[in-house]
């Protein structure tokens, strides 16, 4: 177990995951990590389809145009939101991290892909089409130990303190 703060300094995108199989009480905790994210308003509009069968993880690698790494993931969650609201981005964003970083409490590695033929997966995966397959979260056991390192900019470059043009100074506040 990490610490939240823990939890987001350490986890690194990975697209090369083991065959070792995620129990279905962790998919279920990442499933509902996902459920009690807050949304817009509170709308809760959007949708998980849970992808496990290699034939469907095959048929979302061939829909997407970004994401082929998907095929050999342990499990995808497409997730769906209602483009009418103009915040469904952002509630996507949020869902997925929160996802994303339970996932990595119990040491599931994720990437996501949101290239996809929107047309092809929405009939693949029988998604209505008032539902926009906004993001594909592909989970699993990392292939090999995760050595990389986070490449950002410094904070010094992102951050400003009380105006934009007065950077902020880390050692000065
Ligand atoms: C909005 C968004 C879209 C992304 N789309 C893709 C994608 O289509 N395919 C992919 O392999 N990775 C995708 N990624 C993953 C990013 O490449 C990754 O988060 C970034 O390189 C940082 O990786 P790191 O945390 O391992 O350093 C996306 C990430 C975000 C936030």
């Amino acid at each position: 177990m990490l610490d939240t703060y823990e939890c987001i300094v350490s986890k690194l995108d990975v697209r090369e995951f083991s065959p070792e199989k995620v129990p279905a009480e962790t998919k279920l905790k990442i499933l509902e990590a996902g459920r009690l994210t807050g949304s817009g308003l509170n709308t809760q509009h959007w949708r998980f389809v849970l992808v496990q069968g290699p034939e469907n993880l095959k048929k979302l690698a061939q829909d997407s145009t970004s994401g082929k790494w998907v095929q050999h993931c342990n499990f995808a969650i497409v997730v769906l939101t209602n483009s009418s609201y103009d915040f469904h981005m952002i509630d996507a964003g949020r869902v997925i991290q929160d996802m994303q970083l339970a996932a990595w409490n119990f040491g599931v590695a994720s990437c996501i892909f949101t290239g996809m033929r929107v047309d092809n997966l929405q009939k693949d995966f029988n998604i209505p089409e008032y539902l926009h397959p906004t993001v594909v979260v592909g989970f699993g056991y990392p292939a090999k130990k995760i050595l990389g390192r986070k490449e950002r900019l410094p904070l010094d470059e992102i951050a400003f303190l009380e105006k934009y043009d007065n950077k902020l100074n880390h050692q000065r506040f």
